[in-house]
Order: C-alpha cells, then structure tokens, then sequence
C-alpha cells in the first residue's frame, strides 16, 4: 500500500498507476477511526475495481466554530493497518494546509436541502463537506466513489453535486453498518461512556419501532413520529423526520421511496441514524 499525503503527487502516482483508462479506480473518502462501517465500504470498493484509493482526512471545513475538531478521535497507525489488510492500493492521507489555500474557492450546499435537518442543526456543515468532496474527486478521479446510507442526507447531497455539476463519477450508496444491538457505528460513538452507549439504542430502537409500524400498514408520518419520539425519551431529540429520497417531508410513507432519519443527543454526542424503508 502506497500512503501519500501530497494532493499534487497522489494525482502523478495514480496517472501512472492507471495508465490504461479502462482500469476502473474505487474511491472511499472518511475522516479516519475507521471501524466495521468504513470497512463494509472498502471491501465493496475492493470487489468492484481495479485499483482502491482510501482518504483519511479531517476536514476541518465541515466542522462549524465549537464542534469537536480538536477531540475527533484519532488512531492514524491502526487506520493505516486497516486500509492495509483491505487491500487498500493508495491511501492518502493530506495536510489541511495542503489542500486548502487562504482564499479559498468553495462550493455552497443548496439553500433547501441542505439547511434541513442536519443542516438545521449545523448551517454551513454541507458547504464543507462538498467542497472537500469535490477536491478530493478531482484528485482521484475515480470511476465510482463509495459512500454510507448511514448518513443520508450527505449522501443525497452528493450525487445532488455529481448530478448538477455534470461529473462522471458513479455513488455508490453502502448499507448502515450496525453492533448486534442495533447502534449504527459512528467514529462519534468513541465519546459514549458505557451508561451513554446504552440509552443511544434508544435511537436504533425508535427506527425498528417505525418499521414494524410501517409493516403493519400505519404508514401515516405523524403517528409514527409521535411514537417514536415516546421511545426516544429523554432522549434531547434534534430532529425525527420522514422525508422521501429527495428529502421532502411526506406525509405518508411511499414504500421504496422514504427514509426515516434521527438525530438525538446523548450526554454531549450527537449521534445520526435512519432506515431506508
Ligand atoms: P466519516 O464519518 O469518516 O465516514 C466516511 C464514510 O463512511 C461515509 O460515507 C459514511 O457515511 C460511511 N459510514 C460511517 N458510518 C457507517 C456505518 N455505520 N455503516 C456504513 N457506512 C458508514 O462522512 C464523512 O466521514 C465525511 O463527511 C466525508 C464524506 C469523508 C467528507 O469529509
């Protein structure tokens, strides 16, 4: 495995690597204290193509003033062996400084879906993320690029940008990765103390909640909300919504055309979560 922290070198090194334009490059983007989740998407990536560039990069642009930048777990040496045993060809692994300049051009998340739910809670979170989504798909050029469900509304702003920004790149959409008891894993639930770690089932509890419902034909949004608020509490909620797969709020759930998403707060740790019904 090749680990490169230079932007300008890791497109040298991949120009020779995939000199043959038909040799098909996978893409997974991640800030790093990989688990099982990140793992699921390298090992889909691995399957599907010729070469495999891994990034680990905090970007500190998705993280609004008071966030948690500076405690965002760090475990560089195990993430590096990670990669290595998922058969990871190039890791990059950049400097803030090198890809960012002091005058910087960005690119801003649409006004709508990208200022609901997660972007309620953190305004200006989406500018970040798809400002550095977009350097590094330039960087690597892949042919297709690998993102989790787990984070929804990110994922939909992505293949939003690669839609309306004309690029080539296919998003791969990758299934929530979850412990047997449910919790999605986060990199964020390294803050959760053991009492925490068990009131956050709380929230994967909600969703399975809101699917039985739906199973039994209760497809109304408010009378699943309503109850699934009660299975949260006391938990602080930040939002629980039911929105279609263009993030509109509906008002009953379309089968194969909804997502049920949570954000709550345990102790200081927000932690996110939705099923794709
Ligand atoms: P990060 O939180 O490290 O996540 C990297 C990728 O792993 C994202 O696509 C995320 O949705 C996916 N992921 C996280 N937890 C998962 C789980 N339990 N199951 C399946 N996939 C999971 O998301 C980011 O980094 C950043 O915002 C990034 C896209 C890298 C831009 O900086």
């Amino acid at each position: 495995m090749k680990i490169i922290s230079s932007p300008l070198e890791l497109k040298e090194y991949l120009k020779t690597l995939c000199g043959d334009p038909e040799k098909k490059v996978g893409f997974v983007p991640t800030m790093g204290a990989l688990h099982e989740g990140h793992i699921s998407l390298i090992k889909k990536a691995r399957g599907e193509n010729e070469v495999l560039v891994v990034s680990i990069f905090l970007n500190p642009t998705q993280f609004l003033a008071g966030e948690d930048l500076d405690k965002y777990p760090r475990r560089d040496e195990a993430d590096k062996k990670i990669c290595e045993l998922g058969g990871v060809d190039v890791l990059f692994f950049p400097h803030a400084k090198d890809m960012y300049g002091e005058d910087e051009v960005s690119l801003l998340a649409p006004k709508v879906r990208g200022y609901v739910l997660e972007g309620t809670s953190r305004p200006g979170h989406f500018n970040g993320v798809l400002t550095v989504i977009m350097k590094l798909l330039h960087l690597v050029n892949p042919h297709k690029a690998y993102f989790g469900k787990k984070d929804a509304q990110q994922l939909n702003l992505i293949q939003l940008m690669v839609k309306q920004m004309f690029m080539d790149v296919i998003v791969v959409p990758v299934d929530t990765v979850r412990e047997k008891d449910g919790l999605a894993l986060s990199s964020r639930n390294a803050y959760l103390s053991s009492q925490e770690r068990q009131e956050a089932l709380k929230i994967s509890a909600s969703l399975y909640l809101a699917g039985k419902m739906v199973s039994k034909n209760v497809l109304t949004t408010k009378e699943i909300v309503h109850a699934m608020r009660e299975t949260l509490a006391p938990l602080e909620i930040s939002y629980v919504a039911i929105v279609n797969r263009d993030f509109e709020y509906i008002e009953k759930v379309e089968i194969g055309n909804s997502i049920i998403l949570v954000e709550a707060k345990v102790g200081t740790t927000r932690l996110l979560d939705n099923i794709w019904l």
